[in-house]
């Protein structure tokens, strides 16, 4: 089941939702993800789809596989609460670190509501997701926002000049991205992430113990992933175990934290617990 890792965490994210496409049960379906990727990779899996259940051979195949459906049920239980708190009243929606994010294409809710979506990345990333969808689909979508941002640079209020309303409900999505910065630029952006979240408002992120963060024995796999990010320089910089993490969001003023462990994402929409702790876990928080 060896994955072919693409040389970006953002490509490699998105590249595994689209092996859960030709997967045979999908907990959620994506017909956009195919936009950001060359034919000849799509046919190949189409061909020849790595099977996800299959025993791993290796500890870098465990490590891969935990990662496939950590991301897939994150991926999910994201899309779930976007649902929910759109039924409920949030009007507006912002993909921090967005990547290849396909939400504002595949969740009706967000067209059906007018939610007007906001995507931050790093230049590269959003000029290249531009590129993409002008190919495939002629324009961006008026109520879609692409902004370029460096969370390291503290240019988040980039969303305000793109017409980002700090008075209406919100759903703050910021996945797969925390682990990536230094601690003060996560903090910074936690306070800047309460500072502007209105009544009604949603905050889903995602962070890793530090387990992560170094060569152990106690994640399977640990080692070749750390040299593999160091390789294509994403390295994880960041990790908190998640009841030191729910202190700290407690101390930075946030309210009705939930903390999901990937087991729990697990149990929820798989009705099973066989992922390990100590790896990544998701984070909710509303107003
Ligand atoms: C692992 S990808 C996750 C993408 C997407 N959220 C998902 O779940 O598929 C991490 C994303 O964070 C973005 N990112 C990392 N550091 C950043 C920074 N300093 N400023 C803005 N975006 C950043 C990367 O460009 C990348 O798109």
């Amino acid at each position: 089941m060896n994955i072919e890792w693409l040389n970006s965490t953002n490509k490699g994210t998105a590249l595994l939702k689209l092996i859960h496409q030709f997967q045979d049960d999908t907990l959620f379906v994506d017909g956009c993800l195919h936009w950001f990727f060359d034919r000849s990779l799509i046919d190949r899996l189409k061909t020849n789809p790595p099977n996800m259940k299959s025993e791993p051979k290796d500890e870098t195949e465990h490590f891969q596989q935990i990662a496939y459906w950590y991301v897939i049920l994150r991926e999910k239980y994201g899309d779930e609460v976007i649902e929910s708190s759109i039924a409920t009243g949030c009007k507006q929606l912002l993909l921090l670190g967005s990547g290849y994010d396909t939400r504002f294409f595949r969740l009706a809710s967000i067209r059906d509501n007018s939610v007007k979506t906001f995507e931050v990345d790093l230049p590269e990333t959003i000029d290249d997701k531009k590129k993409c969808l002008l190919a495939q689909i002629g324009q961006i979508p008026q109520e879609l926002s692409l902004i370029p941002g460096n969370f390291n640079l503290d240019q988040l209020d980039n969303i305000f000049a793109h017409g980002f309303n700090r008075k209406i409900p919100t759903i703050y999505i910021w996945q797969g991205v925390s682990y990536y910065l230094e601690k003060e630029i996560v903090s910074n952006m936690l306070d800047w992430i309460e500072d502007i979240m209105t009544p009604s408002s949603v905050f889903v992120f995602d962070c890793c113990s530090p387990l992560m963060t170094f060569k152990n024995h106690a994640i399977p796999g640990i080692h070749s992933n750390i040299d593999r990010l160091v390789e294509i320089g994403e390295p994880y910089r960041f990790g908190m175990y998640a009841d030191e993490m729910e202190s700290w969001l407690r101390e930075k003023g946030f309210q009705n934290i939930e903390v999901l462990q990937q087991g729990d994402l697990e149990e929820t929409f798989l009705r099973r617990r066989t992922l390990p702790d100590r790896m990544w876990y998701v984070v909710t928080a509303k107003t």
